[in-house]
C-alpha cells in the first residue's frame, strides 16, 4: 500500500485528481469504478476542471441504495448525474450504476457483475471509507470474498448519511453494492480519507490485522493500492513518518 498524506484534503485531492487524470489519458478507454459522497465531491471537481475526454471510457459505480428512484435527489444516479456525468463529455449508455429499483435484487446483482467482466475489469477503483471501516458499502463482518450483492447499513452509517435527507428516516436501510472480492480485483485502488472521525478506521485498516471487522483492511491483500489522507485521517498511523519519508523519496518515474 503506498500511504500518501498531505497538510489538507484540498492537496491530497489534487494528488489523486492527478492519478486519475494519468489513467484517462494513459487509456483513453478505460474502465473506472466510481463511488459517491461527501470524499468525491472535490475530487470531481477537480477531473471537472482538468476538461479531460471522458467520451470512450466506461464506468462502473460502486453502490446504489435500495428503494429510491434513481430520479430521487439523494440518489447515488443523482449524485453522480450531478456532480461528474452532466459536466463531462461521457457517453452515458458507457454509465453502470446499481440498480435500486430492480424487482430481481439476486438477478441484478449477477448482471453487474457479468458487465464488469465483459468491460474486461476495473482499471482504477475510487473508494472512500465509512467511519466503521467500510468500502463500498459492505459493512463490518462482510465476507472479505464478497461480490455484488444487498447489504444492510449499519446504524451508523444510515447516521452518517442522514446529513444528505431531509429526514434522517428517510436513510434506505438496504443498497446494492460491489463485493470486497469485486473490489479486490481491480487492477488498482485509490483510496481516499480525510478528516478525524476516519483516522480510527484508516490506522486499522493500513496497520491492522486484516478482518472483516474493518472491511477495508483486505486492501492489505491487493498489490496496488494508493491511499490519500490529510493530517487529520493520518493521525492515529503509527508509521505516518515512514509514508512521509517514502514518498518524500520516491524516484521521478514513480511520481504522480
Ligand atoms: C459511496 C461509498 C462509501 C463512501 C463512504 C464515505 O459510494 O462507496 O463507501 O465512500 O461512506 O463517505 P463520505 O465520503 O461521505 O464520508
Amino acid at each position: 500500500m503506498e500511504i500518501i498524506i498531505q497538510p489538507t484534503a484540498e492537496a491530497a485531492t489534487k494528488i489523486a485528481a492527478r492519478l486519475m487524470a494519468r489513467t484517462i489519458r494513459e487509456k483513453p478507454a478505460a474502465v473506472l469504478g466510481l463511488a459517491t459522497g461527501g470524499t468525491m465531491e472535490p475530487l470531481y471537481r477537480e477531473l471537472v476542471a482538468m476538461k479531460l475526454d471522458w467520451s470512450k471510457l466506461t464506468t462502473f459505480n460502486l453502490d446504489e441504495y435500495i428503494g429510491i428512484s434513481p430520479m430521487h435527489p439523494q440518489s447515488y444516479h443523482s449524485f453522480m448525474c450531478e456532480k461528474l456525468f452532466s459536466k463531462v463529455n461521457i457517453n452515458i449508455g458507457n454509465v453502470h450504476i446499481p440498480d435500486g429499483l430492480a424487482k430481481d435484487v439476486p438477478a441484478a446483482c449477477a448482471h453487474y457483475e457479468e458487465k464488469i467482466s465483459a468491460a474486461g475489469g476495473i482499471d482504477l477503483q475510487l473508494l472512500g471509507i465509512g467511519t466503521d471501516g467500510h468500502i463500498g458499502f459492505n459493512e463490518p463482518t462482510s465476507s472479505l470474498a464478497s461480490r455484488t450483492r444487498i447489504k444492510t447499513l449499519t446504524p451508523q452509517t444510515r447516521k452518517d448519511n442522514a446529513r444528505y435527507f431531509e429526514r434522517a428516516g428517510e436513510v434506505p436501510f438496504h443498497v446494492i453494492t460491489m463485493g470486497i472480492g469485486t473490489i479486490l480485483e481491480s487492477r488498482h485502488c485509490a483510496l481516499l480519507a480525510f478528516g478525524k472521525n476516519k483516522a480510527r478506521a484508516m490506522a486499522e485498516a493500513v496497520e491492522g490485522p486484516i478482518t472483516s471487522m474493518n472491511p477495508a483492511s483486505a486492501l492489505q491483500l491487493h498489490p496496488k493500492v494508493t491511499v490519500f489522507l490529510d493530517e487529520e485521517a493520518a493521525v492515529e498511523l503509527k508509521m505516518k513518518d515512514y509514508y512521509r519519508w517514502v514518498f518524500e523519496q520516491k524516484p521521478d518515474w514513480q511520481k504522480v
